[in-house]
């Protein structure tokens, strides 16, 4: 009997069941073109643990009860599509769990749908990569609390941990909670890409040679923003063709996506989350896109400066304290959203918990989700990282270097919209007042929206007679 069934051998499939297997598990698998399956088992070290399926209905016999079946697929249709086989095959009482990429919406519906039938189901956000997946992903599960149990060991055993032995797998939330924490990973992940993106076009503007980027993104890497992000980045910052040119300067300025960063901001607006940075970095992958009409535009509207001299070393380190801040403000806005989400979904999301999860295993893993689980610790309530006194006294202290270096930026025509994003938005956060007061009196103007007086009690709102005698009255 196997311990666990997993459908999907994809890349992240197949390196999910390589790993429960490596972990000792009895695991079946199954692939509807069979190509894949044959692919998998010629890569299984011990032929023991795997049972290869050639038809779906041979889960219900091959399966210790309560049967659990991992579903790898690509997120959408693909999904609803087996488990709507599934259910006809396993029985009341058995889990799904979806380690897909899923729309958390979608993992809400199946779960209260499955649940009506009897099933258990689990959406688990798992992120790493094909490495992550073979060797110890960060998992995110949440759906059906009594599925928790029964899936808790498996998942666990394969899943990444921190160097102090925690493991990167811990139980989310009912419901879609777990693939939205990992949508919100996936926002964070597109808002750290694109810093980084921009403070490398910064440092070229700056006129650092390729040597001196490269170098600067390892240094990097020993300090606050020690992640895996800058690691990989400073990897490819030494790749060449053969005739010595850097490889990333000959990859098409045109960037890709799957669709998460996209939900992460189309939630932030349903929710009224300010999610500024991560919405600059789903813009300027979609302007990056716009690849023809920016050549066209490049020709017809010619630079007029130059970028200013710097010196290299204040440059480097503003860029850092730059680069940290607007790092802290990104994830100050992801936990902002995960707590109105929470609110409106009805989760008890643990942040603390969160940012361990992320601390090994995910793309975004990085030294300073340390400081974000401290905070949690400290006031699980935190409404947001930048009331924290580590945090907010880290964004103070950066504050000069961050103003130069989107000054550097603004003058040598580098667009850092994240960057700036994050500046604006510390700005506008720590403003104990706004000039949304004149949008109040336009609106109050243009379209009796009424208007609430600093002076007066919050329930009262007012209208002014704008064009007559200006005149204020008390609206009920
Ligand atoms: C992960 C990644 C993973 C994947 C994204 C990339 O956590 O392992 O986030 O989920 O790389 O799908 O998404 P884009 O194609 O949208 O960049």
């Amino acid at each position: 009997m196997n311990d666990i069934a997993v459908i999907g051998l994809g890349v992240m499939g197949r390196n999910i069941a390589l790993n429960l297997a490596d972990r000792g598990h009895a695991v079946a698998v199954y692939n509807r073109s069979p190509g894949k399956t044959e692919i998998m088992m010629g890569q299984v070290s011990s032929p023991q643990q795997v049972e290869a399926l050639h038809d779906l209905a041979q889960l219900k016999d091959c399966l210790s009860a309560p049967r659990k079946v991992l579903l790898m697929l690509t997120a959408g249709a693909a999904v609803d599509a087996v488990i709507e086989q599934l259910t006809g095959i396993l029985e009341p009482g058995d889990v799904i769990i979806d380690g897909g990429n899923s729309n958390f919406h979608d993992t809400q519906r199946r779960w209260q749908a499955l649940k009506q039938q009897g099933y258990l189901f689990i959406g688990a956000g798992i992120s790493g990569g094909e490495e992550g997946a073979r060797h110890g992903p960060s998992i995110m599960p949440g759906g059906d609390p009594a599925g928790w149990p029964l899936v808790q060991p498996l998942l666990q055993s394969i899943a990444a941990r921190t160097d102090d032995g925690e493991v990167c797998c811990q139980w989310v939330g009912e419901g879609g909670a777990g693939h939205y924490v990992k949508m919100i990973h996936n926002g964070i992940e597109y808002g750290d890409m694109q810093l980084i993106a921009e403070s490398w076009a910064l440092m070229q503007a700056a006129r650092l040679s390729e040597q001196e980027i490269a170098d600067t993104f390892y240094q990097w890497n020993d300090g606050v923003l020690q992640s895996y992000l800058i690691e990989i980045t400073a990897d490819i910052l030494r790749v060449r063709d053969d005739d010595g040119e850097l490889r990333v300067q000959r990859i098409l300025d045109s960037a890709g996506q799957k669709g998460t960063g996209r939900w992460t901001v189309i939630d932030s607006l349903e929710l009224g989350a300010p999610l500024t940075l991560i919405s600059e970095a789903v813009y300027a992958r979609i302007l990056s896109a716009f690849k023809a009409q920016r050549v066209a535009a490049s020709e017809k509207i010619s630079l007029s400066g130059q970028s200013p001299e710097v010196d290299t070393s204040v440059f480097v380190n503003n860029c850092e304290q730059a680069l940290y801040a607007s790092k802290i403000i990104s994830y100050t806005q992801g936990f902002m959203q995960m707590r109105l989400a929470a609110k409106e979904y009805g989760w008890n999301l643990q942040y603390g918990n969160i940012a361990l999860l992320w601390r090994a295993g995910c793309i975004i893993r990085s030294l300073f989700l340390t400081d974000i689980k401290k905070a949690f610790d400290q006031d699980p309530d935190l409404d947001s990282l930048m009331l924290d006194n580590f945090f907010a006294q880290a964004l103070q202290q950066a504050e000069a270097a961050w103003r130069s270096s989107c000054m550097l930026g603004i003058q040598s025509a580098v667009p850092m919209p994240a960057m700036n994003a994050a500046l604006i938005f510390y700005d506008g956060y720590r403003s104990a007042t706004l000039s949304a007061n004149l949008l109040q009196a336009q609106r109050d103007y243009f379209g009796a929206h009424t208007y609430k007086r600093i002076d007066q009690p919050e329930n009262v709102s007012f209208h002014t007679d704008w064009t007559g005698s200006g005149k204020e009255e008390i609206v009920s």
